[in-house]
C-alpha cells in the first residue's frame, strides 16, 4: 500500500480507490505529486517527470518559510538568534505496514521534522500529522499538521459549515476566491461558528457524482485551516491546531506533535464523501463504535435549574414508560447550583435537593430498568463557588487583567497538571462510588484572558489544555470500561474528530426545534455519523423557537440520529405518551440500520422536502425519513430511493405494502401531503 521509488525519490500511497504521491525535489523539499484516482507507480512516476516544476511555489507537503515562498506557511520557526524558516535536508524514511514516516531536518540548524502518513485497507482516508524536535532552543510560531494540494481544476468550490449557538452546522457551498480564505476558531474550543473540515470540488460535483477532496482535523481547541487559491489556478490548504500569534518554546530534545489532519479523495460526490467519513469514523476513530447508543431521557429542557429528587424520580417513571434505556440528570444537581450564577466546580450533590446523595435517585432509575447518567462541566467554575474561593489561581487569567465571565463562569486551566489531576480525581471518584453509566461532558464558554501566570511558556496552554481534556476522558474510559460519554459545548460547540476519539456521541445543538434541526443535522452529517449525533424529542411549542410541531415529526427527526427524549413528560398527554412509546419501539427496530448502515441524502433541506435514506450493511433493510417543515409551494416531487436491488421486492414494515425495487429506484415514494411539518418514516425489508 506504500511504495518508494528511490531513483525518483517518490512515495506512492494506495488506498482501496485512491492514490496519493509525493516526492523530494532537488532541494529535498517534500512536494505533492498526486491526490486522486488510483495510479500505478509507473503512472505516478510519469506525473513527476512531466507535470511538476520544482519552482511551483505551492505543492509542498508542509509549507515552510524561506526562499521564494510567500503563501501561508504550515510551519514557522524562529531560532534564538532570530533566524527563521527551514531549508530541508532529507534524512530517511520508514515504511511500517500502513504507515510512512519521512524524516527531515533543517540543513544548518538543530531541527528535525517528521511527516507521518497512514493509510487503511478499508477506506480512502489518509491520516497525516507531523512532529518536530529541536536540538537547540527554538520558538514554534505555527505548526500545522499537513498541507494538502489539489490538482489543477477548472474552478474551485468549497463546502463548509458555519453557524452560531442554536444554529450550528449550516452547510455553505461557495466559490473559492483567489487569495487565502481562513476557516478558524480562536475560542479555545472547536466553535459553533465553524467546524474543522472542508470539502473542495471543481464546482460540478453533486450529491452522488463528481470528484471531491476533503479533510477533517482531529482537534478540539483553537484551529485554523487556510485555503489558498493562487492566481495561476492552483489550490491547496494547510491546517492544524494552535492559536493565532502564539509561541511554543521547544526545549532541546523536546518534541511537539500535531493532531491528525485526515484527508479523503472520493469520486462519488458529496454523499460518497460523507459515507466514507462515516465509515472511517466508525472503523478508526470512535472508541466503542458498536456500543448500542441507548435511548436517553435528559432532564434539561424539562426542568432546567429547578430540580429536586422527587421531580427527577417522577420524570424517570414517565421516561421508563416510554422505553427509555438511560436516564440523564442534567445541570443543577450539585453544590449551590440553583441557577447558572453559582456552584459550578462544587461537585457534590446539593444537600437541599439530594439530602441522601444521588443514591436514592440512582436506585430508583435502576429499579425502573434504566441506566443512570449525569451532566458535568469539568472545565469551568462559577466565581461564586467554594472551588474558586479556594483556588482563584486555577482559572485562565492574566495578572492585572479582568477575568471576563461568560454565562457567569470562568475557565479552569486544564493545562495545569494539578488542575487536570484534581479534575480526573473527582470524576473518577464520582464514577467509582455511584452506578453511573453515562456522562454528558459540557463546556459552556470560550477562553478569555488565557494566561498561565508563573509558567515559563504560558502560551502552550492552548494545546496542553486540550490534550489534558482528551487524556482525562481516556483515563475515565480505561478505568470504567462500560462508561458512555457524550461530548457537548453549549450545544454543538465542540464536535470534531478529536472528541470522537474519546466519546460515543456529541450533543448536536441546543436548538431542539425539529423543523430547524433538519438543516443542523444535515450539516452535522456531512462528516459525522448518525450514531454520534445526539438528537432529542422535546416539547411543543419549542423552548428555543416557540414553534409548534407534531410529536411524530419531532420523533422522526430525532430518530435519524441517536434518539433522546428531552421534553417535560409531566405535561405530555396520555395520548402523546402512547404515541411516543410506539415510536420508541419503532426506533429500536430501525436503530441498527440508522447507526450501522450507509447514509444517503436523497434531498437537501432547501429542496423543501429533506429525505435521508439508511441502508443496512447487508442491504436487506432500508429506512427512509422524509421531513417537510413547511407546505406550499415546494415539496411535491416524489423522492426516488437509491442503493436498492432493482430486481427485488420490498415490504413496508408498517403497512405491509409490497414495492418493487425498480419502481422505488425510478419513481420513488409518493410525495408527502402538503401540510406544514409533515414527516414520514418508511422501513422497507427485502423479500427473500
Ligand atoms: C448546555 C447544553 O448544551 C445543554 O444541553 C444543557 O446541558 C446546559 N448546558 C446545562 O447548563
Amino acid at each position: 500500500m506504500i511504495v518508494f521509488d528511490s531513483a525518483a525519490r517518490l512515495w506512492l500511497l494506495t488506498t482501496p480507490s485512491s492514490s496519493y504521491a509525493l516526492r523530494l525535489d532537488e532541494n529535498d523539499a517534500p512536494r505533492h505529486v498526486h491526490w486522486g484516482a488510483r495510479l500505478t507507480l509507473e503512472q505516478a512516476l510519469g506525473i513527476s517527470e512531466e507535470y511538476h516544476g520544482d519552482h511551483d511555489p505551492g505543492g509542498e507537503e508542509l509549507a515552510v518559510e524561506g526562499g521564494l515562498r510567500f503563501a501561508a506557511p504550515s510551519l514557522t520557526v524562529r531560532y534564538g538568534d532570530g533566524t527563521r524558516g527551514v531549508e530541508w535536508r532529507y534524512l530517511g524514511h520508514t515504511i511500517d505496514g500502513e504507515e510512512l514516516r519521512i524524516d527531515l531536518a533543517d540543513r544548518s540548524r538543530e531541527l528535525r521534522i517528521t511527516l507521518h502518513y497512514r493509510v487503511f485497507g478499508d477506506c480512502d482516508v489518509i491520516e497525516r500529522r507531523a512532529t518536530v524536535r529541536a536540538g537547540e532552543p527554538v520558538e514554534i510560531l505555527r505548526f500545522d499538521s499537513a498541507a494538502w494540494t489539489l490538482p489543477h481544476l477548472r474552478d474551485y468550490r468549497v463546502s463548509h459549515v458555519t453557524g452560531e449557538w442554536g444554529r450550528e452546522f449550516q452547510l455553505r457551498r461557495i466559490d473559492v476566491p483567489v487569495g487565502e480564505t481562513v476557516f478558524t476558531s480562536r475560542l479555545g474550543i472547536t466553535g459553533h461558528h465553524a467546524n474543522p473540515w472542508l470539502m473542495v470540488d471543481a464546482g460540478q460535483a453533486t450529491e452522488e457524482h463528481g470528484d471531491v477532496w476533503s479533510a477533517a482535523l482531529a482537534w478540539s481547541g483553537s484551529w485554523r485551516i487556510t485555503l489558498r487559491r493562487d492566481p495561476l489556478g492552483r489550490a491547496s490548504w494547510t491546517g492544524g491546531f494552535g492559536h493565532e500569534g502564539l509561541t511554543w518554546r521547544l526545549g532541546p530534545d523536546e518534541e511537539l506533535a500535531t493532531p491528525v489532519f485526515a484527508g479523503l479523495y472520493a469520486s462519488d460526490g458529496f454523499g460518497g464523501t460523507s459515507r466514507a467519513w462515516h465509515s472511517y469514523i466508525a472503523s478508526h476513530v470512535l472508541p466503542a463504535p458498536d456500543a448500542v447508543r441507548p435511548v436517553i431521557f435528559n432532564s434539561w429542557e424539562a426542568t432546567e435549574f429547578d430540580i429536586s429528587q422527587d421531580q427527577q424520580m417522577e420524570l424517570a417513571e414517565l421516561a421508563a414508560r416510554l422505553g427509555t434505556e438511560l436516564f440523564v440528570m442534567d445541570d443543577a444537581w450539585f453544590g449551590a447550583r440553583t441557577s447558572d450564577a453559582a456552584g459550578l466546580g462544587d461537585w457534590w450533590p446539593n444537600p437541599d435537593r439530594f439530602p441522601e446523595g444521588l443514591g436514592p435517585l440512582i436506585t430508583k432509575v435502576r429499579g425502573l430498568g434504566m441506566k443512570f447518567g449525569l451532566w458535568v462541566e469539568p472545565e469551568a467554575v462559577n466565581p461564586d463557588s467554594d472551588l474558586y474561593r479556594a483556588h482563584p489561581d486555577w482559572v485562565l487569567h492574566q495578572p492585572g487583567r479582568s477575568r471576563t465571565t461568560s454565562r457567569n463562569q470562568l475557565v479552569l486551566n486544564m493545562a495545569r497538571p494539578d488542575v487536570a489531576e484534581w479534575t480526573h480525581a473527582w470524576l473518577d471518584r464520582l464514577l467509582a462510588e455511584h452506578d453511573i453509566a453515562f456522562l454528558k461532558w459540557d463546556m459552556n464558554r470560550p477562553f478569555s484572558e488565557a494566561g498561565w501566570p508563573g509558567h515559563p511558556d504560558p502560551e502552550r496552554l492552548w494545546i496542553d489544555y486540550v490534550r489534558n481534556v482528551h487524556a482525562i476522558l481516556d483515563r475515565l474510559r480505561a478505568d470504567h470500561p462500560d462508561l458512555l460519554i457524550e461530548g457537548c459545548a453549549g450545544g454543538g460547540g465542540r464536535a470534531d474528530l478529536g472528541m470522537l476519539r474519546h466519546v460515543e456521541q456529541l450533543w448536536t445543538s441546543d436548538n431542539t426545534d425539529a423543523a430547524e434541526r433538519v438543516a443542523i443535522q444535515y450539516g452535522f452529517g456531512q462528516i459525522y455519523p448518525a450514531r454520534a449525533m445526539g438528537a432529542w424529542v422535546t416539547d411543543s411549542p419549542n423552548t428555543v423557537t416557540a414553534r409548534c410541531t407534531p410529536l411524530r415529526y419531532r420523533f422522526h427527526v430525532a430518530m435519524s440520529g441517536a434518539l433522546g427524549i428531552g421534553g417535560d413528560l409531566r405535561r405530555w398527554t396520555e395520548d402523546e405518551m402512547v404515541w411516543a412509546k410506539g415510536l420508541v419501539e419503532q426506533y429500536k427496530r430501525i436503530r441498527p440500520i440508522v447507526h450501522g448502515g450507509a447514509q444517503y441524502r436523497l434531498s437537501p433541506p432547501e429542496a423543501g422536502t429533506t429525505a435521508v435514506q439508511y441502508v443496512s450493511a447487508d442491504a436487506s433493510e432500508t429506512v427512509v425519513f422524509l421531513f417537510q417543515p413547511s407546505s406550499l409551494p415546494r415539496g411535491k416531487a416524489p423522492i426516488r430511493l437509491t442503493a436498492l436491488d432493482p430486481a427485488a421486492r420490498y415490504r413496508d414494515e408498517a403497512t405491509g405494502a409490497i414495492h418493487h425495487g425498480a419502481v422505488l429506484l425510478s419513481h420513488g415514494l409518493p410525495p408527502l401531503l402538503t401540510f406544514d411539518t409533515t414527516s414520514e418514516l418508511v422501513h422497507l425489508r427485502r423479500l427473500a
